[in-house]
């Protein structure tokens, strides 16, 4: 049984349909269909300020944006702190991560140096990224790239590739892809199964 945090990176609007979000939501079912929970962080829905390298985090170990209350990471912090493993799932904007993305990883620069604070330390996190055709793979190397500082334990990296021969193209943002077809979702459900073990309490605990 495992609380799993669904952490998204699209940054379309709630009322579109993202594809970030309907594999975190599969994972999210797979988790509750296990006895577990899962919640979901849209990223674009909070006001995360940026970070402007003041340098507090380093001698505080705690970011200055915490104390403004227009800042949202502090209640996103809350949000992770509940869970026991993690999915982030990114879109692939010009081959990389978008800047909702970014921008939250270089927050979570912050928590390295408060071990107190890190929600992520020495637990699984499975990384996703989700393009129309290219650019996963400089996008995994974003998202992994943060193992090193926050510490979480790597329960794999899938780079799923959307568009195929038959969708249609109504502009960029406009693909119509087949999110929901079984090769794709079998590929997501094998991944999202070992995150599954890995944060399963009784498993870490052992
Ligand atoms: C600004 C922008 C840049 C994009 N760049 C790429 C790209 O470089 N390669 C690609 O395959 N798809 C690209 N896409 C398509 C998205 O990766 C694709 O629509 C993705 O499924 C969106 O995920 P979402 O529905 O969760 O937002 C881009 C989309 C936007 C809006």
């Amino acid at each position: 049984m495992a609380m799993i945090i669904g952490i998204c990176g699209t940054q379309k609007g709630k009322s579109r349909t993202s594809h970030s979000e309907f594999f975190l939501n599969y994972i999210g079912g797979l988790a509750k269909e296990r006895g577990g929970d899962f919640r979901l962080i849209r990223l674009i829905d909070s006001n995360i300020l940026v970070c402007d390298n003041c340098g507090s985090c380093m001698e505080t170990g705690e970011c200055k944006h915490m104390q403004n209350p227009e800042d949202h990471f502090g209640g996103i912090l809350e949000t992770l702190r509940l869970g026991d493993g993690f999915a982030i799932c990114a879109p692939v904007y010009g081959q990389g991560a978008p800047a909702v993305v970014i921008n939250f990883i270089n927050r979570c620069c912050a928590l390295r140096n408060n071990a107190a604070l890190n929600p992520f330390f020495n637990k699984p996190l499975l990384n996703i990224a989700i393009a129309g055709g290219i650019g996963n793979a400089v996008t995994l190397y974003e998202l992994e790239n943060y193992q090193s500082y926050l510490g979480y334990v790597s329960a794999g990296s899938l780079g799923l590739a959307l568009m195929n021969s038959d969708s249609e193209m109504t502009g960029m943002t406009g693909f119509v892809f087949p999110a929901d077809s079984p090769g794709i979702s079998g590929m997501v459900k094998s991944q999202a199964l070992k995150l599954l073990h890995m944060s399963d309490r009784q498993n870490r605990e052992m």
